[in-house]
């Protein structure tokens, strides 16, 4: 049985940060830190929406958290230019090094699944127009179920999903609350560090590899199976 992977969407695959073009003519040199304070925000409205069982889909957790940053640091962006924020955020560009690690990934026989907070129409959209939705087998959203990442039910439904049982399942993300989460519940993580910043959490899990590039990842799964 060929591994089955699940590449986590925002951040990983797709770069939420494609936004700081447009928030520049609107707050200047702040944009990079908007973007960030918006994304973070937009992650801890899914993980609060998730424990009080109160569902808002993600693009609503994603409008609340413009709306919200949008406050917080004083921007006050009008409605238009939210709007059309929200608009750049459903066309967000992939990362240079998607397209090819995933042709290759294909080619070697592995099968790809989109695994998001996302809802499937959203991250359709999203992966057609980055051009690489022809990449994998399906999409699976959080959305069916009504929760998010990293609750451990998703990570169930992915496999029952995809038909894979957990060390054959590969989580690829560059957030490290996921890739917890899918250890958690039995899969194999892949931590894509996309930032040298960025920290993978001092918990009681490791990463079954840690990347910096995609590239990479072909390899360092083969090396995996090759291991006794
Ligand atoms: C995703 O599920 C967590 O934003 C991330 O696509």
């Amino acid at each position: 049985m060929p591994s089955t992977l699940a590449f986590d969407v925002y951040g990983t695959l797709i770069d939420t940060h494609g936004v700081v073009s447009a928030l520049r003519p609107m707050v200047g040199d702040k944009a990079q830190a908007f973007s960030q304070a918006w994304r973070d925000k937009q992650l801890e409205y899914a993980f609060r929406r998730g424990l009080m069982q109160n569902y808002v889909d993600f693009a609503t957790c994603t409008r609340q958290a413009l709306d919200f940053t949008s406050t917080s640091s004083g921007a006050g962006l009008s409605d238009e230019q939210k709007l059309e924020l929200l608009a750049m955020y459903r066309r967000l560009p992939a990362f240079a090094d998607v397209r090819d690690a995933l042709a290759t990934l294909r080619d070697d026989g592995l099968r790809m699944y989109a695994f998001s907070n996302g809802s499937e129409a959203a991250v359709g959209a999203l992966l057609e127009a980055a051009g690489i939705a022809n990449f994998f087998v399906g999409i699976v959203s959080v959305d069916a179920l009504r929760s998010f990442k990293p609750n451990p039910a998703v990570y169930s439904y992915f496999l029952r999903r995809s038909g894979a049982v957990g060390a054959d399942a590969w989580l690829i993300s560059s957030n490290a609350f996921d890739v917890i989460g899918a250890m958690s519940s039995g899969m194999r993580g892949a931590w894509l560090q996309r930032s040298p910043d960025a920290i993978f959490d001092p918990w009681e899990f490791e990463p079954t590899v840690t990347l910096h590039s995609l590239a990479d990842l072909g390899q360092r799964i083969t090396d995996c199976q090759a291991r006794p």
